[in-house]
């Protein structure tokens, strides 16, 4: 399999399929005696979990019998509540977590018969919480797979200057920094700039924009669509905010219960939803929209 965004296109074959993948996990005691009181809303957490749906009794499928094909060079944002199992999905990707059933094909080949070290060194990963390693700099942070791969200092240097520009944080303010002396926000964005270190073919974007002020993600956005552009990667975006996944996502995937609901352009899941969940989270987006075209300005 290729490694790096410089290597030649593989062409037809989809960067990633998904063939009925599952994954079950277990019920803490206390969570399964809530179970069976919950109310099954289709926007509440409840209704997001695959109680109903799992039909096993001691279990839930955070992630039931989902299908999908992501082709080559798509950005894909993946929307849904919380706990429906967007996290999980991702963390299958790169095998932190194995499937209980069905398979992931990555270019064509099995991940089951990759090692995941290698396999994850190959993909970017930019976790939920940002997950800098607290007794590292910045520099350090950043520079981790490249030095796993022993590149020369000198280039890991230039690299790290290269992804702090890129990410809006000054290299010289900010390279010899602990993670704790950063902002939620700037963390992020470290991570962010950690992912891209290598150029990976394929990125997993865990909800990289969730802690920063809404100039900033928009500036985010904007770069991280650059990024996609010039690179011509394969980008998984998680996301629970409707806006960012409508106006990232070359095609949108909508999750519910652990179940995807639908999978297309925005434009043609706004015209057609598949499903009342996704009707119903357009109309909300709409309501909000409403509040700011209907109040008048000075
Ligand atoms: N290791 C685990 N053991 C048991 N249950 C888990 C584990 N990881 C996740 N879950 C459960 O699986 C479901 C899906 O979790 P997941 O983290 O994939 O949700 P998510 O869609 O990413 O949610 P959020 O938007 O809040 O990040 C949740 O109900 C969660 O509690
Ligand atoms: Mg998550």
């Amino acid at each position: 399999m290729n490694d790096s965004f410089e290597k030649k296109s593989t062409g037809a074959v989809p960067a990633i399929e998904y063939r009925n993948v599952c994954k079950r996990f277990e019920r803490t005691d206390a969570k399964r005696g809530h179970s069976r009181r919950v109310r099954k809303d289709s926007l509440s957490e409840a209704g997001a979990s695959g109680i109903a749906s799992s039909g096993q009794k001691d279990g839930f499928y955070a992630v039931n019998d989902l299908s999908a094909t992501v082709r080559d060079g798509e950005l894909i944002t993946i929307l849904g509540s919380s706990g429906c199992g967007k996290t999980t999905l991702l963390k299958m990707t790169n095998r932190l977590y194995e499937p209980d059933g069905g398979s992931i094909l990555l270019f064509g080949q099995d991940i089951q018969k990759q090692d995941p070290v290698q396999l994850r060194r190959k993909m970017g990963y930019v976790i939920q919480q940002a997950g800098l390693f607290p007794h590292m700099t910045v520099e350090d942070n950043i520079s981790v797979i490249p030095r796993l791969l022993k590149w020369e200092p000198e280039r890991c240097r230039d690299r790290v200057t290269e992804l702090l520009d890129l990410v809006g944080l000054d290299p010289d303010q900010y390279r010899s920094r602990y993670p704790s002396q950063l902002s939620g926000g700037q963390q992020q964005r470290v991570g962010l700039a950690r992912a891209l270190a290598t150029k990976p073919r394929v990125m997993l974007l865990d909800e990289p924009f969730g802690a920063v002020d809404a100039i900033t993600r928009l500036n985010l956005q904007n770069e991280l669509l650059r990024i996609h552009r010039e690179t011509g990667g394969t980008f998984l975006f998680v996301t629970h905010d409707i806006h960012e996944a409508f106006r990232l996502g070359n095609r949108v995937m909508i999750m519910n219960a652990g179940r995807l609901l639908q999978m297309d352009r925005p434009e043609t899941i706004v015209r057609n939803p598949a499903d009342p969940f996704v009707e119903t989270l357009i109309r909300s987006a709409m309501e909000q929209e409403r509040f700011w075209y209907s109040t008048p300005r000075e």
